[in-house]
């Protein structure tokens, strides 16, 4: 029984793996936080890029790899067959849009710095054409302070979403840190609508790695470059079960 890898520098990926995890019930998983990397959004590229090849290579045995962090999705060639499948969050949510939402005004971009300074949305956004403006903001402190537990996170987010044009319609969530705060966001910004940063990451790894008929022993596996107590009680809440961490060096 093979299983599927999941990796971010933290708490954000939890998002993505939690979703694939209701949807994909049978499968197994082992999802990397590399807190010891984190925050990816503030490193270069000539920095990140061999941290993306190490955690791809940690899970070269498995059916498929979900990249579920858009900073470490910058660095994925779509365009090539990787083996085993390598799932872009970016790709996904430029998808997700294209497919989903016809009405678009004015499209913002929240993403980290890294993100959002290399244009990787830009471009994919180009190259699938699109007739709406799109604006782009670096939430910066957003990604930090979610992972810390700041208690002032929601004033930051909003510090962020505020710097957007008044005639944005809909908002992409270009971090996955920033999903934890999804039905916030939705709930306080009711004008806006949020793109859904779920659909497509599940329907494409569904549809693509070859699926278990039964589950075996523990299908989960959380690891970590960096194990601290927030990691345990935020894992914890997030994924409402108690998470066992093993700590690992990369
Ligand atoms: N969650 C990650 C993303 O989606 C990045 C957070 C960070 O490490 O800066 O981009």
């Amino acid at each position: 029984m093979s299983y599927i890898g999941a990796f971010d520098s933290g708490l954000g990926g939890l998002s993505i793996f939690r979703a694939l995890h209701q949807h994909l019930p049978k499968e197994r998983f082992t999802f990397l936080a590399d807190g010891k990397h984190f925050p990816y959004g503030e490193k270069s590229k000539e920095v990140l890029h061999p941290i993306f090849n190490n955690n791809v290579d940690l899970f070269q045995d498995s059916k498929g790899i979900v990249i579920a962090c858009n900073t470490m999705s910058c660095f994925l060639d779509v365009e090539k067959n990787h083996k085993p499948p390598i799932f872009s969050i970016i790709d996904c949510m430029v998808t997700t849009v294209q497919k989903y939402y016809k009405d678009i005004g004015a499209l913002g971009i929240m993403g980290t710095d890294y993100t959002v300074r290399s244009e990787t949305y830009l471009n994919y956004f180009k190259r699938i054409g699109h007739s709406y403006p799109i604006y782009q903001v670096a939430g910066t402190k957003l990604a930090p302070a979610v992972e810390n537990d700041d208690e002032n996170v929601w004033e930051i987010c909003q510090s962020y979403i505020d710097q957007f044009p008044d005639n944005m319609t809909h908002l992409l969530l270009g971090c996955t840190h920033y999903n934890l705060l999804y039905e916030e966001i939705q709930a306080n910004y009711p004008h806006l609508t949020v793109i859904d940063p779920y659909r497509e990451i599940c329907q494409r790894v569904d549809s693509v790695v070859q699926k278990e008929d039964e589950t075996e022993g523990n299908p989960l596996r959380f690891l970590t470059t960096k194990y601290t107590s927030n990691l345990q009680k935020k894992s914890d809440e997030i994924l409402q079960q108690s998470v066992h961490w093993e700590e690992i060096n990369l």
